[in-house]
């Protein structure tokens, strides 16, 4: 199988990378630092013969996410699986290159713009299968359009909250849509896991905080379950976890506002597509 995994140099989308490389899955990095990309393929082939492939991916700029997937589209004809593994947390107000809050760009409107661009190479496949890593931190967040550029206030929190929101409700929303096609969609939280993404905090909160948190191999075992298992064969629209409660806030069971934010974004995403 052919699995395109964002950004997997790192964290859980690593992990995830070496449970299927050692598969002997055709694995491809989708990352947007190239020295870091080519010592996890190095360390990655070092695992088994299995094929593993870099493409440059920077979500933070549409017009980089619609070129990586075009490039995506030429190189490979078809994929198998789709993980919307990168992300970040972002203690202070940025924004991407078209002007969006960080998180809402690169967590979800990046991959949404990516995801749309490679639905033909996934109907390609016979049966494929898109994952979305969302987190338990989609309770701390809603849907607000006025916010999608940081207007006001910044709680970092609250933006994370949002952008773990969106990668459900697009979920949710491709699950239904595409309910009679041979792609499938699913959602995971992947647990409080030790990686980079806590970067930002301070240093004794963390060693703190480790405490509780498990390693990478946790939720890469169920995302590799979800990418290939036959277990997963037939699921669709679901949301899992992979240490913590599995519980959906009641903004992520509004199938309409699910909807909704997908339209939004597709006008968001329209001169990209
Ligand atoms: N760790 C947790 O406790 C936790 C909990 C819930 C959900 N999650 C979710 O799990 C996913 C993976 O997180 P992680 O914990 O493995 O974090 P991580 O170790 O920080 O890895 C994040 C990956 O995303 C990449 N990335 C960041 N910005 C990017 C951009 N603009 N374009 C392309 N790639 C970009 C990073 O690249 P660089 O190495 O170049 O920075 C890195 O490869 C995220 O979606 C996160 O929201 C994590």
């Amino acid at each position: 199988m052919k699995v395109l995994i964002t950004g997997a140099n790192t964290g859980i989308g690593f992990a995830t990378a070496e449970q299927l490389v050692k598969q002997g899955q055709h694995v491809i990095l989708a990352c947007r630092n190239p020295q870091k990309a080519q010592v996890a393929q190095e360390k990655l082939r070092k695992l088994d013969q299995a094929q593993v492939d870099l493409v440059s991916l920077d979500l933070n700029s549409l017009e980089q996410t619609r070129k990586a997937a075009d490039q995506i589209a030429d190189q490979y004809g078809n994929l198998d699986v789709l993980i919307n593994n990168a992300g970040l947390f972002a203690k202070t107000k940025q924004l991407t290159a078209d002007g969006f809050e960080q998180q809402f760009g690169v967590n979800y409107l990046g991959h949404f713009l990516l995801t749309q661009k490679l639905l033909p190479v996934l109907e390609k496949a016979p049966k494929a299968r898109i994952v979305h890593l969302a987190s338990i931190a989609h309770w701390a967040g809603s849907i607000k359009p006025n916010k999608f550029r940081a207007e006001g206030f910044y709680n970092p929190l609250f933006y994370y909250g949002q952008s773990k929101l969106a990668n459900l409700l697009f979920s949710n929303a491709l699950a239904e849509k595409m309910a009679n096609s041979t792609i499938t969609n699913n959602a995971l939280h992947p647990g409080g896991v030790a990686s980079d993404i806590y970067r930002d905090l301070p240093k004794p909160v963390y060693e703190v905080m480790k405490l509780g948190l498990v390693p990478t191999s946790v939720p890469a075992k169920l995302i590799t379950q979800m990418a290939t298992g036959d277990e997963w064969a037939k699921r669709n629209g679901e949301y899992v976890s992979a240490h913590m409660p599995d519980w959906k806030s009641p903004h992520a069971k509004n199938q309409q506002l699910a909807r909704d934010l997908y339209t939004q974004s597709m006008d968001l995403v329209e001169k990209y597509l």
